[in-house]
């Protein structure tokens, strides 16, 4: 691929990977690697157009705090200094850093002193611009050739720069939302400083994608599993395109999914895109080897092994295959700084269909490896999926099963499954389905007792949950108005015999979870 690219390291900051958001979004293609991961070689070897230091949660003056790699200063290339990759920036050419009382949290303005190339177009001298900013430490003291552009209250040096040598630092974030112009600051420190073409789009990743897939897979079998979400189906429709019938792909129906889910991927892959497909109805080995079941991670564990071994017979029946496709993303491969417990590296891994791959002697396909999920939603309406679908919400592996505490019966799945779609009905009816990350109804093991008419019910407790998060790993839970839980309650109660009683779950994560088993 020859398309420009910007590197950005990072200092173990929360909001890292919006900087690589902010990039890509001004079409140039850009990798998160931490800091102590460059050396000059693999720099080199990446070419990048620019270098951005990310923010982090370490002081510049503690003793044994990170630096960047004293080579990025003289590559000659540009850079960016982002909150703590401004002080160290600054500190690493001869400036100073402190640590200071007047700390800015949140909401803040910088004033705009003096114009410079990142603000062209953008903030004026003598205006006043508001940021969001998060650090204690300050640089007071600047490195030669560095002029100060931008001050705030609890800065000196909020904005600095050395258009000579085009380096730049600026003490607030503007890769979050809450700097209303952040995005454009970023566009043009890539295209105006580093001189990025912004040509990456999703139509060119699209062809160049297609390419490669074309490339690995030579005139081998690929197999694909679908589990009805939006990564693996653009997984599959992306190499289906590349490869054609060289792609079978396999929907393991569990028993264990939404109402009409089944038919709903069945019918895109099948009709609308032509995709060979097989259709596992698998419920009755589901459902019997859960029978009785009520432990957690006992269902988890029944769940996943079941799905293994009923995808690796499906595959064995069209003869094996040498390659599987996985909807792996870039969240998911980035190596990102944690500094909980001291320096230390996380590597999160992809449990898809976890183990498959040694198992069945595969290689993996992972066209969406670089992309995150915004950028695979993208890519999904550039191969022409319907919007529905391409927003739909997360929806865990284990299905409805870990949405039933205790045992899993065909009746109970048919209870959750008529109150969920009422509930996820009313929800797109009042606008709010984009709105919300995950929202879903949880059928409780109790019963408690009503009246309906003249008659005394003994029946079900629904439980409805909804959330809003932005990666899955901290939620809170969404406001509704009254008047539409009642809407909802009213709907389940009247229309679906089992549940005569709906409460809402008011539960943040952390401390809950999301789901309920
Ligand atoms: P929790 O409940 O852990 O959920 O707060 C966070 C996100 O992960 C989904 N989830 C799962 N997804 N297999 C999956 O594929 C699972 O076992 C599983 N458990 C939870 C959950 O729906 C939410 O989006």
């Amino acid at each position: 691929m020859t398309h420009d690219h910007i590197l950005i390291l990072d200092f173990g900051s929360q909001v890292t990977q919006l900087i690589a958001r902010r990039v890509r979004e001004s079409g140039v293609y850009c990798e998160i690697w931490p800091f102590n991961h460059a050396d000059e070689k693999k720099v080199k070897d990446f070419a990048p157009k620019g270098i951005i230091l990310s923010g982090g949660p370490m002081s510049v003056t503690a003793e044994g705090s990170p630096r960047a790699p004293q080579f990025v200063f003289e590559m000659g290339l540009p850079l960016l200094g982002i909150c703590y990759g401004q002080q160290t920036m600054c500190e690493q050419l001869g400036g100073k850093v402190e640590g200071s009382d007047h700390k800015e949290f949140g909401r803040a303005y910088v004033e705009i002193t003096e114009q410079c190339k990142l603000f062209d177009s953008v903030w004026d001298k003598g205006s006043k611009e508001m940021v969001w900013m998060s650090h204690g430490d300050r640089v007071t003291k600047l490195p030669d050739g560095f002029k100060i552009v931008g001050i705030s209250e609890g800065a000196p040096c909020a904005a600095v720069a050395n258009d000579d040598k085009r380096m730049y630092g600026v003490q607030f974030h503007p890769e979050v939302v809450h700097t209303p112009h952040g995005a454009a600051l970023i566009k043009n420190f890539t295209h105006n400083i580093c001189g990025c073409a912004g040509d990456w789009t999703m139509n060119s990743f699209r062809q160049e994608m297609i390419e490669k897939i074309r490339k690995q897979v030579g005139d081998k079998r690929v197999i694909c599993g679908l589990s009805g979400g939006v990564d693996s189906s653009v997984t599959a429709i992306l190499i289906h395109e590349a490869i054609g019938d060289q792609l079978t792909c396999i929907y393991v129906d569990t028993g264990m999914m939404r109402a009409g889910e089944s038919e709903q991927v069945v019918s895109l892959f099948k009709d609308h895109y032509n995709i060979p497909l097989i259709h596992e109805d698998a419920s009755e080995l589901f459902l019997g080897k859960l029978a009785g079941i009520t432990d957690p991670e006992q269902k988890r564990k029944i769940i996943g092994g079941l799905f293994i071994e009923v995808f690796e017979a499906c595959a064995n029946r069209i003869g094996g295959a040498d390659f599987l496709a996985q909807g792996t993303l870039y969240p998911d491969v980035i190596e990102s700084v944690s500094f909980i417990g001291g320096p230390s590296v996380t590597i999160k891994s992809h449990h898809n269909v976890g183990g498959l791959p040694e198992r069945m002697n595969m290689k993996l396909v992972e066209p969406l490896r670089e992309l995150f999920k915004d950028e695979v939603r993208a890519l999904g309406r550039e191969l022409g999926m319907n919007e529905d679908f391409i927003r739909r919400h997360p929806f865990p592996g284990p299905g409805l099963a870990i949405r039933i505490p205790g045992d899993i019966t065909r009746e109970k799945l048919e209870i959750l499954r008529n109150a969920d779609k009422i509930y996820i009905e009313e929800i797109k009816n009042a606008g709010l389905y984009d709105t919300i990350w995950q929202a879903f109804a949880v059928l409780l093991p109790v019963k408690t007792v009503g009246v309906m008419g003249d008659d005394r019910t003994y029946d079900h407790v629904c439980a409805l949950r909804a959330v809003t998060s932005t990666d899955g790993m901290t939620a809170d839970y969404f406001p509704y108005d009254h008047a539409f839980l009642g809407r909802v309650a009213n709907r389940i109660i009247n229309e679906v015999r089992g549940i005569n009683r709906v409460v809402y779950d008011i539960t943040s994560k952390p401390p809950g979870t999301i789901e309920w088993e």
